[in-house]
Order: structure tokens, then C-alpha cells, then sequence
């Protein structure tokens, strides 16, 4: 004679159990997604990298030019004279694009002297050519470059004015 167990199901043990592996599942898959999206968010060092900077130029003197760094490049803080943006309207033939009407400046920029305010000049100082290292040659006549040099920025390739 065989005798065949019968085990009584006991929902609510069952209910219970299921609940719990449940929750215990959910707190699991938090603990693992939580720093999982937090390496999805930037760095503090790379936040740093590419939040404004200040710069104090309340002691630029005129035709002075600062460097900083802002984003791993150099930028060029340049204190433009009179006689620099005046150069501006006697070479306005020469330049391809006088009023920069079709260059990709802020809307603040977008006039002859493509800044905010025509006396401070802000640009990074990296070539859009080929990435060369742009020399500033501001004086008129400057003794290492060619004769009737205006004064400006000097490109291997090429050359721009203030
Ligand atoms: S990279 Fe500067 S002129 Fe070509």
C-alpha cells in the first residue's frame, strides 16, 4: 500500500514569501541603479572645466591682451585702442564678412567689432584653420613682421585685424 502525501498549500505563507522577494528584489535593483546613473552625471572636475570663469580687467591697459584658460583652451582677452578699432573702417573692403553678418557669433557680437562692448575683444586664441597658435602683433610696423604690417593677429596662413 502506497501512501501519497497531500501537503495543504498555505496561500497566505505563499502571499508572504512572494511579497517579500518582491521588496527584497526592489531594494536590491535601487542599490545597483543609484550609482549606476550617478556615473552618468558629470564630474565636479568637468562641471569646473566648462563653468564661467571671471576675469578682473578693471587693470588692462590699453592694447594689453590677457590668456586664460577656459575649457582646456586659451582665450584672449584683448583691450583694444582707439586706433585699433578705427583701423576696423579703413580695411572694411579687405574684410570678408565686415559686419559679421554671416559669421557664427552671439547676437551681442554680431557688428563690426564683434563684441559686447567694441573696446574688449574676446576670442579663443586657436586657429579655426588647422588649430595653429596665432601670434599678437599689435603694433603698427611691429620690427618682426613685413613692412606695412597693421597691427593685428598674425596666422601662419593668414591674417585678421582687431
Ligand atoms: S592653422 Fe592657422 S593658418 Fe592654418
Amino acid at each position: 500500500m502506497s501512501s501519497v502525501e497531500r501537503y495543504e498549500v498555505n496561500i497566505d505563507r505563499r502571499k508572504l514569501l512572494t511579497g517579500a522577494t518582491g521588496v527584497m528584489g526592489a531594494i536590491g535593483a535601487t542599490f545597483v541603479a543609484v550609482p549606476f546613473v550617478g556615473y552618468w552625471q558629470p564630474s565636479e572636475k568637468v562641471k569646473a572645466a566648462g563653468a564661467p570663469v571671471d576675469v578682473n580687467i578693471s587693470k588692462m591697459q590699453l592694447g594689453q591682451m590677457l590668456t586664460i584658460a577656459w575649457r582646456g583652451k586659451p582665450v584672449w582677452i584683448i583691450r583694444r585702442t582707439p586706433e585699433m578699432l578705427s583701423m576696423l573702417n579703413e580695411l572694411k573692403e579687405e574684410l570678408r564678412d565686415f559686419e559679421s553678418e554671416s559669421s557664427a557669433q552671439p547676437k551681442f557680437a554680431k557688428n563690426k567689432f564683434r563684441s559686447f562692448k567694441p573696446e574688449y575683444l574676446v576670442v579663443i586664441g586657436v586657429c579655426t584653420h588647422l588649430g595653429c597658435a596665432p601670434l599678437y602683433r599689435p603694433s603698427v610696423n611691429s620690427a618682426d613682421m613685413a613692412k606695412n604690417w597693421k597691427g593685428g593677429v598674425l596666422l601662419p596662413m593668414s591674417w585678421f585685424i582687431f
